[in-house]
């Protein structure tokens, strides 16, 4: 792993916030992500599934994370399975967690090697009334691959097919999403290194550099500051293409007097960060892109202050659209006759800003959360209004992101990043 340690601690308040929430006599899995194959014997790097990171810190894969509270024995109450591994197989395979240091990892006294799986399943089976499945129920989720946790599901349903079935899912995203101090100090440090890349972009920037040029100056950033990379793939969209919302080519020159748009973030300890900033490219906006610049900006500004606890998403959003309108009629970009004739369900103002203003940010960068409950202090979100123009050549998104406080505005941890246009004009210079 490229990141510090972490404190156990955090695991260990990530687990009894769980099961605390579970039914009595109940059982919990959480498995690894696959490494995914590409062909032959080439794979993608791995990447560990969110959620049993986030109850043990344990990033490795073929995992398994048992949680069963009222079980009969103090061992079984929660326990690892891992890949076996001894000094033979780490010369061959790398360093893996052994028992001990998956202990010093996640604070779990009870780690098995997977061989002992089947054999403990009879034990605390025969004791557990239902089983918690760890489904994925984010929203915008939109995968036909059957993952690790899928199959997992499968073969113990069919083992034990009497158990009572209940998800984690609620849960998992009822508590990931009120962040713990330690998480948002690894959020920060995300962000702190995404800003750096936001620095060597300042410098480098200018007409006749490639989108990807930039994608590479900015990747040098990320690894040389124990990130894996980018949290997303990154989008790099000079003029026209800032227009494009999922523009990820990468692949265009970037035009003396046009505004390129960077939508990028480090991870860090898989915590995601999530920026959006848009400088001209020869250094200087023209008139036109700075009434538009400001418009963002505003908007920006004064969305982050709703994001308070007792706020409901929803509403959040109309308030948002409706500072998105006034800024529209000011740059001339509606009028009150779009206004009056607009269908209630696609205002007129989405014809230039057609994405929500905020998500959930975490260990995911669209984090899992509940939508339909009110804000609390400790969430994360992204705030991220934008104006899009193809005719005009010119797409800006401005985003930061931001925890929610008790009391007052959020607190920004990308708020030392420049945003003001002449504050990056002058950076440029
Ligand atoms: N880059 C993804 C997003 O802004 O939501
Ligand atoms: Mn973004
Ligand atoms: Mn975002």
């Amino acid at each position: 792993m490229k990141y510090d340690r972490i404190d156990r601690n955090l695991f260990i308040k990530n687990r009894a916030k769980f099961t605390a929430a579970m039914e009595h006599r109940s059982i919990a899995f959480f498995n690894s992500n696959d490494i995914y194959p590409i062909s032959a014997d080439s794979t993608m790097p791995f990447q560990q599934h969110r959620d049993i990171f986030y109850l043990s810190g344990v990033d490795q894969e073929e995992s398994i994370l048992v949680l069963f509270p009222d079980a009969f024995n103090e061992e079984h109450r929660e326990m690892l399975f891992l890949r076996e591994t001894n000094e033979h197989i780490a010369v061959w395979e790398g360093e893996k967690l052994t028992k001990e240091a998956a202990f010093e990892t996640s604070g779990i006294k009870n780690v098995y090697w997977l061989d002992q799986f089947e054999s403990t399943m009879k034990v605390v089976m025969a004791q557990a009334q239902n089983i918690y499945f760890n489904t994925n129920e984010h929203t915008r989720a939109n995968t036909e691959v059957q993952t690790r946790e899928d199959r997992f599901i499968k073969k113990i349903t069919k083992k034990y097919p009497a158990h009572g079935v209940r998800k984690s899912a609620t849960i998992l995203h009822r508590i990931r999403s009120v962040k713990e101090q330690e998480e948002i100090d690894l959020m920060q440090t995300a962000c702190d290194i995404t800003k750096k890349g936001v620095q060597r972009v300042l410098d480098f920037l200018k007409p006749g550099v490639m989108e990807y040029e930039i994608e590479a100056e900015i990747m040098h950033e990320f690894l040389r500051s124990r990130s894996k990379g980018f949290a997303y793939t990154p989008i790099i969209a000079s003029g026209k293409n800032a227009c494009v919302l999922h523009y990820i080519e990468n692949n265009a020159k970037c035009e003396d007097g046009d505004v390129i748009l960077m939508d990028f973030g480090a991870e860090y300890a898989n915590y995601a960060s999530d920026l959006t900033r848009c400088f001209p490219v020869n250094g200087k906006f023209t008139d036109r892109q700075k009434a538009v610049y400001n418009a963002v900006l505003n908007v920006k500004k004064e969305s982050e202050k709703l994001l308070v606890p007792g706020t409901f998403l929803a509403d959040y959003h109309k308030e948002v659209g409706k500072l998105m309108e006034s800024e529209l009629l000011g740059l001339g970009l509606i009028d009150q006759t779009d206004i009056k004739n607009q269908d209630p369900n696609w205002p007129a103002f989405k014809k230039y800003f057609m994405h929500g203003t905020s998500h959930f940010i975490g260990l995911d960068t669209h984090d899992v959360g509940l939508w339909t409950e009110p804000l609390r202090a400790g969430m994360v979100f992204t705030c991220e209004p934008g104006i899009y123009i193809p005719e005009e050549n010119l797409g800006i998104r401005l985003e930061d992101d931001l925890v929610v406080q008790s009391n007052g505005s959020p607190k920004n941890l990308m708020g030392s990043i420049p945003i003001e246009a002449d504050e990056i004009e002058d950076l440029m210079h």
